[in-house]
């Protein structure tokens, strides 16, 4: 009888049995990784790569965790099916080099049948074709029956799955897959191999990663050499095993989801029957319910570890989760943002597990209502997107299935929507064409995936190289070694000017990109200047610096170089990273300890930090920030770079970024003594807070839902910015008469004059001139009054109101004036074929004034036309009227108005009685 184990109690179960074995406890690596060749861990082995490799430094051989993963790749599956998810535990053990085969089989086997007491009658068991060591242990030594054993292939029983044939090249084994049969009264013949529907589910998987897939290929497969290690890599799905042991058919079943279940049924008001027929409405019905549990467990944990929902990586999948979710709550019924009232469920049922949920719970509720509002406004425009689809389509009864998909998987349109409109003009969706975009889809959706080893060149020589050593921090330039030269993925012996190459130095002295801080650029040349290559990129794979960039002259080729990198871009970001950390420290002073950085940017022109905060920030605030900043750069504090063991660091109060992943000794960035800022960095930073010079905020705004940012500026960059700034407040003072201006109003008097920094002195000078000339009109001389008192802002304020105020006296009398010409205009009416015709011409009266003395000419003579022009400042308004009787003789006021206009160069029309140009 098996033990009846809640999910909590598994996992404990699962990590003691393996502690005792002399696995050491290792926590959950975040889901979201910072490997550019995946968005999230996908598997156990994801943190432990290195270790397969023999680079790895960690002080064990032997591992257990519970690991936090994400695969998208089945998606279309996830609630339809038992047993798919995004979000899952993988429980894992493994063996850097140490235990093998026969240790791992026999373990699990011990878990399985001792510890969780499962009928070993019901399990079966995999291996690969080539695998007779594995297949021995498992028929001799466990002396489990080989006729419940098969044998598969490169596809099922080799992991990376397919390794052999597609790649990816690098570490991979053969598996031993571990099988519940949930009928053991089925169909003989059925085995896990050819299991048309849910009879097996895959337990556990026991990878033996003994090879490296490499080139050449010979008859269709790569070569496996031996790597000469004996790794371990197992991986047993939490919510699978929970499912069997508690007795279950069903995942979504188990006492993992039943909490999350019940508020997704309480807050869409939904009803969950389980154990529901297939095809029955309440099946369906479950299905939309457990979709909805899994996503908003799978975006609840991946913004604990940092995701928001973006447009790109591992946010774009949030948002498309978010997405899915909202339509199923749509199908359920409900209009209204609800999701985010799920995410305490998933606190209560995993948060003991998981710190970082209940931390992060508000944010994530927050995100996620935001999302769903946002999403609800995107599903009116794709109604809009079909529509134009519709009314371009060519004939035909099938609708295009790839543009069908593409609303479905890129807009998040749903098809039952999509089919519903095509339904009410009886059109179909073209099956084939949809099937095989969804094809192609998971095709790339899985290859990005589930891949966790990628190959090039310089990847390839990874193990080779080892971790390049970084010299940068103290030395910008140095005489260091090309070892390793790239193009187009290959290694070569050369590369000619004008060729983009890669390439590995031993040591660097270029910073890669990491920590938010961008990568150094520069130079690196050749013996004796035979060769010059541009630097523009470096960034970090795993422990191997790799730089990019252009041979700018001669010839490049591997050997001895000098490294050089471009010193001012690195002062820069060195003095923006300071400020960084500085400006940290004065956000935890004014808005309280509770503010954390959410993330930063650090390059030579300027500095973003993201950080939790639910409003806007004052400008008091802002002020006192910067005032702190500014003393603490004044203060001349030393900078102290410290490498400490973890324990000592938090000790000493470094801050630590949260989801960030720390090895046991850390380098702290210390500023002052005692320190008035620590953080665990790893980046570039002066020597003494002087060398910051100055730091100032450009802008503080919204990043998302709770989270807000700073731009900000420090360094020569702020100097240079308040020069300028000076420059250009003196410019503007001296047209409004002001001799000592104070630059902190340029921003003001932008807004005031809706200007760009750079037009300010020209607008305020026509302002000035426009006033005077005022004055001059009505014989004031308030100008110069105004001109005599206040600030920047004051002064053009005074001056702003004082021009509308006249503009408007002037208006006035040119209107009077123009009215003063209508006898004059009567007068003056001639008859041109029959037709009497009012002619009027003004100087400074608009349109809006020459509609008025039309009036009052139809008024007086209604069977004339009329038509008036006036001038103002070089510009001509013109107007013509026409009554309607005259318009049956071909006599128009837009087409007299369009010949018109097009004699003044200009363009105008209207209706037939009325019409205007300029
Ligand atoms: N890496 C293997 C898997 O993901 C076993 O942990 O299935």
């Amino acid at each position: 009888m098996a033990m009846a184990m809640t999910a909590a109690e598994l996992r404990d179960a699962y990590l003691d049995f393996f502690a005792a074995k002399g696995c050491t406890r290792h926590p959950s690596a975040p889901l979201i990784t910072d490997d550019p060749t995946t968005l999230f861990t996908v598997a156990g082995m994801a943190q432990f790569k290195d270790m397969f490799l023999g680079r790895g430094a960690l002080p064990f051989t032997r591992a257990t965790t519970c690991q936090k993963c994400m695969r998208t790749n089945d998606i279309l599956n996830v609630g339809r099916t038992p047993r798919h998810h995004t979000f899952f535990e993988m429980l894992g053990n493994f063996s850097f080099d140490d235990y093998f085969k026969r240790e791992t089989i026999a373990w699990a086997w011990e878990f399985l049948t001792r510890v969780l007491a499962l009928d070993p009658e019901r399990l079966w068991v995999s291996v690969h074709t080539i695998d007779d060591e594995a297949w021995d242990i498992w028929a001799r030594e466990i002396g489990f029956p080989e006729a419940r054993m098969v044998r598969l292939g490169d596809d099922d029983n080799f992991w990376p799955a397919g390794a052999p044939a597609d790649g990816p090249l690098g570490p991979g084994g053969c598996c031993s897959e571990i099988f519940w049969d949930f009928e053991p009264d089925g169909p003989a013949g059925v085995h896990p191999g050819n299991d048309p529907g849910d009879r097996f589910v895959e337990i556990w998987n026991l990878v033996f990663p003994q090879y490296n897939v490499c080139e050449p290929k010979v008859d269709g497969r790569y070569r496996l050499d031996d790597l000469g290690r004996r790794n371990i890599d197992t991986g047993a799905g939490l919510e699978r095993m929970a499912c069997v042991l508690q007795g279950k058919r069903n995942n979504f079943d188990t006492d993992l989801f039943q909490t999350i279940i019940a508020q997704v049924c309480a807050v869409t008001d939904a009803r969950y029957v389980e154990g529901a027929p297939s095809g029955s409405s309440e099946e369906e019905r479950n299905a939309l319910i457990r979709r909805i549990a899994d996503h908003v467990r799978g975006v609840s944990f991946a913004i604990a570890d940092g995701a928001q929902p973006t447009n790109t990586g591992a946010g774009y999948v949030v948002r498309r989760l978010i997405r899915r979710a909202v339509l199923d709550v749509d199908k359920l019924g409900l209009e209204d943002p609800c999701l985010h009232g799920v995410v305490p469920a998933v606190v209560t049922a995993m948060g003991s597990a998981y710190p970082e949920l209940p931390r992060r719970a508000d944010m994530a509720a927050a995100l996620i209502e935001r999302e769903e509002r946002q999403f609800r406004s995107t599903l009116r425009r794709g109604l809009d997107l079909l529509e134009r689809e519709l009314a371009t389509r060519d004939p035909g009864p099938a609708f295009d299935g790839d543009k069908a998909f593409r609303l479905y998987e890129t807009y998040g349109f749903p098809r039952e929507v999509t089919e519903e409109i095509l339904d009410e003009r009886e059109l179909r969706i073209d099956e084939a064409g949809w099937q095989q975009a969804e094809a192609a889809h998971r095709a790339v959706s899985r290859s990005k995936d589930v891949v966790v080893f990628t190959a090039s060149a310089l990847s390839d020589a990874k193990p080779r190289l080892g971790p390049t050593a970084y010299v940068g921090y103290d030395q910008l330039s140095a005489d260091v070694e090309l070892v390793l030269l790239e193009v187009d993925g290959a290694a070569v012996e050369t590369a000619g000017a004008g060729t983009a190459v890669r390439f590995a130095l031993a040591p660097t002295p270029f910073y890669a990109e990491g920590g938010g801080q961008v990568a150094d650029h520069g130079q690196v040349l050749g013996p004796d200047g035979a060769f010059t290559i541009q630097v523009t990129d470096v960034q970090r794979d795993e422990g191997l610096v790799i730089h990019s960039g252009v041979v700018a002259h001669g010839c490049a080729r591997p050997g001895p170089v000098f490294a050089a990198v471009d010193q001012d871009r690195r002062g820069d970001t060195a003095a923006h990273h300071t400020a960084t950390h500085l400006l940290h420290q004065a956000l935890c002073a004014v808005l309280g300890d509770q503010v954390e950085q959410q993330g930063s940017k650090v390059d030579p022109g300027e500095l973003r930090f993201d950080f939790n905060h639910p409003q806007q920030l004052t400008r008091e605030q802002q002020t006192r920030i910067e005032q702190m900043v500014g003393d603490w750069i004044i203060q001349a504090l030393d900078v102290q770079v410290a490498v400490l063991p973890i324990d000592q660091a938090r000790a000493r109060g470094a801050k630590a970024l949260f989801g960030e992943k720390y090895g046991d000794e850390v380098r702290t960035v210390a500023v002052g003594e005692p320190p008035v800022s620590i953080e665990l960095c790893g980046g570039c930073h002066v020597a003494n807070t002087a060398e910051v010079k100055q730091f100032r905020i450009l802008r503080e705004e919204a990043s998302a839902a709770g989270i807000r940012r700073i731009i900000a500026i420090a360094g020569d960059v702020a100097v240079a910015r308040a020069e300028e700034e000076d420059r250009l407040a003196l410019a503007c003072g001296k047209v409004l008469g002001l001799v000592d201006p104070d630059p902190r109003e340029l921003a003001d008097l932008a807004q005031a004059l809706k200007a760009k920094p750079e037009e300010l002195e020209g607008r305020l000078r026509a302002l000035v001139d426009e006033a005077h000339e005022l004055d001059q009109l009505v014989a004031s001389t308030d100008t110069t009054q105004l001109l005599l008192q206040g600030g920047l802002v004051e002064r053009v304020q005074g001056l702003q109101a004082h021009v509308k105020r006249l503009r408007k006296q002037r208006q006035q009398l040119q209107a009077r004036q123009a009215m003063a010409q209508v006898d004059g205009i009567l007068a003056a009416a001639q008859e041109v074929a029959g037709v009497s015709l009012l002619v009027g011409q003004f100087s400074g009266v608009d349109g809006k004034g020459l509609r008025e003395v039309g009036k009052t000419l139809q008024d007086r003579r209604p069977e004339a036309a009329v038509i008036l022009g006036s001038e103002t400042d070089g510009k001509a308004a013109l107007l013509a009227l026409v009554p309607p009787a005259l318009h049956p003789r071909g006599l128009q006021a837009g087409a007299l108005i369009g010949s018109l206009a097009r004699q003044v160069g200009g363009g105008g029309g209207g209706r037939p009685d009325q019409a205007q140009a300029g």
